[in-house]
């Protein structure tokens, strides 16, 4: 394992005033995004969609690296440049979703453990040959009535460390993801104590498997109300009940954190980004990796023209990087989205 290397790589991902832009959709969530905006969910508009996102004038500005889809690393833009070269000249690293999804777990109602353990190793070494700097794993908790189970989180822990470490043998930085999903009518304390619980059996599991813990980041999910919930949590509790969950379970070792939207609009995760941000220091940067809330509003535009949109909607997407990466150094002004 080249330690200096994986360090390096997990460090760049995080650098200052940088996030990631998770465009990893499979191929069931891209057909879902596309059916929003009317656009057929064909290979060559998945390629399109991707290509405008990710040929985004000076993208590499707050996005320190994408995440991408097993198809997507192996296209090209309209003129034959590979997408992993267009994105290495731009400064942005390239990573790749290798987890299978989340599928029924068996003897544990309305829960899900993520599969794609088998082949990983040598499917890792394929993808680090083809330019793959960072690979992402996505686990999913849900609450509700009796659940989350311990065989649900140690499950989604254990299978969460089996590839960490396999993605450091290959010399790729492991994005762990285990997300606490939104969805629910919970109060915040629930969501707090459900990731609390999660975050430690992680840190369990990677400690066991001897993940480096410093060329790894932690993609995580905020401590919210669920979306259903009577009172919703303000922008500030909800801040401060992330922060202090991640001061209880995550090692100051690790490289960074980074957070999913989940559902959030999209100035709503920026402005919670920045509102932990002005918390003060933490022994870990704290930055984004949003799929929805950083492609959002370039998706709708795009898909009201998708030959003749191209440079508005990239505009969104710089737009929203900017913002979360002013938002990653606690200096997002939310007046700047008028101005817009
Ligand atoms: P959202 O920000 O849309 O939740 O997507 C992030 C992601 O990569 C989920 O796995």
């Amino acid at each position: 394992m080249d330690s200096t290397k994986l360090v390096k790589t997990a460090h760049a991902m995080v650098a200052e005033g940088k996030g990631i832009l998770a465009i990893d959709e499979s191929h069931g969530t891209i057909k879902k995004r596309f059916d929003s905006i009317g656009v057929e969910s064909s290979e060559d508009n998945r390629r399109a969609y991707r290509q405008m996102l990710l040929t985004t004038p000076d993208l590499g500005r707050h996005i320190s690296g994408a995440i991408l889809f097993d198809e997507t690393l192996r296209q090209s833009t309209d003129q034959g440049v590979r997408f992993t070269k267009v994105m290495a000249d731009a400064g942005v690293m390239a990573g790749i979703k290798v987890d299978k999804g989340a599928h029924d777990l068996a003897g544990c109602e309305h829960e899900k453990v993520t599969e794609g353990l088998d082949g990983l190793r040598e499917r890792l070494t394929e993808y680090a040959e083809l330019g793959a700097r960072f690979a992402k794993w996505r686990a999913v908790i849900t609450i509700g009535e009796s659940i989350p189970s311990g065989a649900c989180i140690e499950s989604n822990a254990h299978a969460l460390a089996r590839y960490a470490a396999l993605c450091q043998e290959a010399g790729l930085v492991p994005m762990v993801e285990p997300e606490v999903l939104m969805n629910g009518e919970h109060s915040l304390d629930e969501c707090f104590e459900v990731t609390e619980a999660t975050l430690r059996s992680l840190f369990h599991h990677l400690y066991e498997h001897n993940v480096l813990l410093e060329g790894t980041i932690l993609k995580a999910s905020m401590v919210v109300s669920g979306d259903r919930a009577a009172n919703r949590a303000s922008v500030q509790e909800v801040a401060e009940a992330t922060v202090q969950c991640l001061l209880n379970s995550v090692p100051a070792s690790l490289a960074g954190v980074v957070f999913l939207s989940g559902g959030q609009s999209d100035e709503e995760a920026t402005a919670h980004l920045d509102a932990m941000n002005r918390l003060g220091q933490f022994p870990w940067p704290l930055s984004f990796s949003y799929g929805r809330a950083l492609q959002a509003p370039s998706l709708k535009v795009w898909g009201e023209n998708i030959s003749a949109n191209v440079a508005a909607a990239q505009k969104l997407l710089a737009h929203r990087a900017r913002m979360n990466g002013l938002a990653a150094m606690g200096q997002y002004d939310a007046t700047e989205e008028q101005a817009a």
